[in-house]
């Protein structure tokens, strides 16, 4: 459903602004200290995740203009029509119908008037048979020896998400494969990968939508070569070599054999493709019964954002939390906090899942917004991060919000480091809303013994302001549904704030004028003249470069 009133022309925005004006000052301590019942209060469950949204910089008040906001965007309509294969890609006239990969409703999901889900299911059976095939030793290289390895080659979309479960996912690894993920087009990735392994066990996975992305391209060339020059001949090519793509025909011309290609569909976005055959790494590392299950708690997530009311349900509030934020406190990113090594990836998937969803200024009728969009999203593990970038969490002059993201238990119990791992989680998020007043701060020096004169001097370099807000997402242990609802909750996210904003959510054009110019670089690297309409900096390093091949 198309949104054409302007955003900001609402009476409903001037309120929320009014509103922003009135609480701006007022401090979430003082909050939890009037209202024992905060935490119960700004907290939701769902699909086997918990939300505590109790430290934002939000009353009651703020949480009904907001959702007031959402009914006024007509958000259940948007969500019913993302379900249903409406055309929210519009630039691209596609609808994003990831949500049928994991429909695991006897509901029928329609494009151009066709059922897909015979065709879905179809596919996922097929990744059975091939994952059964080579974890049971029945699909073997060319020497008969059982594959040890996988690469998966593929790059956005085709890497991050695959990437990120399968991080996710590693206690529940076949310990008798390994997967290696080359994306970037870089020569010391690749050696480094290609160094360690036996083409005569190894197996490669070509992920590419387009099957027209150069640097997936170029390192399945390589993988090819190499393959060739230590043992592998023409003949033996079927039996190493798969992709997943759209594209069969360029796929086969590459080389690949028609039978080694899985399907992907217009209608699936990149970096909604994990649900997909794009998924092929993960489930031949965890099992496709593992994978369907990631893909089952994907899909009661689906079911949470498609049928809870607006004030139960988790995206949604999220969305509305992170407009909060961009559009009233003119905040511009957003912190991605995992306390779980196993979660190490998410930053990097939310980046794409963000950045290249709602990175757009204009509306999906071209209209440009008068309003900021998506935020930066970045972030890192904890608690590496506490003893690097938190000190600009908790004193800098810009404000993040931040996801803070704990399993309750570990798969690795060992001593207490969970107990310890959650505590600074717990505690860091505490120190955000909490800070440290100038007075607690004079205080805590003079206690420690320390002089009037100096205590006061250092007293303001220890004032941490608080207030600063967060999330904290939780969940008993990382299990394959849970890490299916957990992408597919950012996912929705996502999704609803680019419906809030009226902006496409699914196309991604600004990637293509980079992609555009690098091949003419390309060119001019390798001899041929510099276009003189290049201006003077990229001249000037296209020389550098020519002139250091020589050094
Ligand atoms: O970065 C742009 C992009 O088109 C992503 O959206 C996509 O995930 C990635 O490139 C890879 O594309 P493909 O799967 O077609 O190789």
């Amino acid at each position: 459903m198309a949104i054409t009133a302007s955003l900001t022309q609402s009476p409903l925005w001037q309120q929320l602004q009014q509103h922003y004006q009135s609480i701006r000052h007022q401090h979430m301590r003082d909050w939890f200290a009037a209202d024992p019942q905060r935490f119960q209060r700004f907290h939701l469950q769902a699909a086997g995740l918990s939300l505590d949204y109790s430290k934002n910089r939000i009353t009651n008040d703020t949480l009904q203009l907001l959702l007031q906001l959402a009914q006024e965007r007509n958000l259940p309509a948007q969500i019913e029509g993302l379900f249903r294969g409406d055309v929210v890609n519009r630039s691209e006239q596609r609808p994003a119908l990831h949500t049928a990969l994991r429909n695991f409703s006897d509901r029928p999901v329609l494009v151009d008037g066709q059922d897909i889900m015979p065709e879905v299911r179809a596919t996922i059976r097929r990744m059975e048979e091939f994952c059964w095939k080579i974890r049971r030793n029945q699909w073997r290289g060319y020497t008969n020896k059982a594959f040890t390895d996988v690469v998966s080659i593929g790059i956005g979309g085709s890497f991050l998400g695959p990437k990120l479960a399968s991080g996710a996912l590693k206690p529940y690894w076949d310990s008798r494969l390994n997967i290696h993920y080359l994306a970037n087009i870089d020569g010391s990735h690749i050696t480094e990968i290609l160094r360690r392994l036996d083409p005569a066990t190894t197996l490669f996975i070509i992920q590419s939508k387009s099957f027209g992305t150069q640097e997936t391209l170029k390192n399945a060339l390589a993988c090819r070569h190499w393959f060739l020059d230590n043992g592998g001949t023409e003949a033996d090519l079927a039996k190493h070599f798969t992709a997943v793509s759209s594209n069969v025909q360029k796929a086969v011309e590459f080389g690949i054999a028609e039978d080694n290609i899985f399907p992907m569909w217009d209608w699936v976005g990149g970096r909604y493709s994990l649900w997909s055959a794009i998924g092929l790494p993960l489930a031949l590392a965890v099992g496709i019964d593992n994978f369907r299950e990631l893909l089952r708690g994907a899909y009661e997530m689906d079911e949470h954002f498609r049928t809870a009311p607006l004030h139960q349900n988790m995206p949604v509030i999220m969305a509305l939390l992170g407009v909060w934020y961009v559009n009233f406190f003119d905040v511009g990113s957003h912190a991605i906090l995992p306390y779980d090594h196993y979660l190490r990836s998410l930053p990097a998937h939310l980046q794409q899942l963000d950045m290249e969803s709602n990175g757009k200024s204009v509306t999906q009728d071209g209209t440009p917004v008068d309003y900021d969009t998506g935020p930066i999203i970045w972030g890192g593990v904890g608690t590496n991060g506490q003893h690097a970038f938190h000190q600009l969490l908790h004193q800098g002059t810009h404000f993040s919000p931040c996801d803070f993201i704990m399993p309750m238990q570990s798969h690795n119990p060992i001593d207490n480091f969970h107990a310890m791992l959650v505590s600074n989680c717990l505690s860091q998020s505490q120190a955000l809303l909490q800070g440290k007043s100038e007075a607690e701060a004079l205080q805590e020096l003079l206690d420690s013994g320390m002089d009037a004169e100096a205590a006061r001097q250092l007293a303001p370099q220890k004032v941490i302001p608080g207030n600063r807000p967060s999330n904290t997402l939780y969940f008993p242990r990382s299990r394959p549904a849970t890490i299916g609802a957990l992408i597919a909750l950012y996912e929705h996210k996502v999704a609803a704030q680019g419906m809030l904003w009226g902006i496409n959510s699914f196309d991604q054009w600004g990637v293509e004028l980079g992609k555009q110019l690098g091949n003419k670089v390309l060119h001019a690297l390798e001899g041929e003249p510099v276009p003189a309409n290049f201006d003077g900096s990229t001249q000037g390093l296209i020389q550098a470069y020519l002139h250091m091949q020589h050094e």
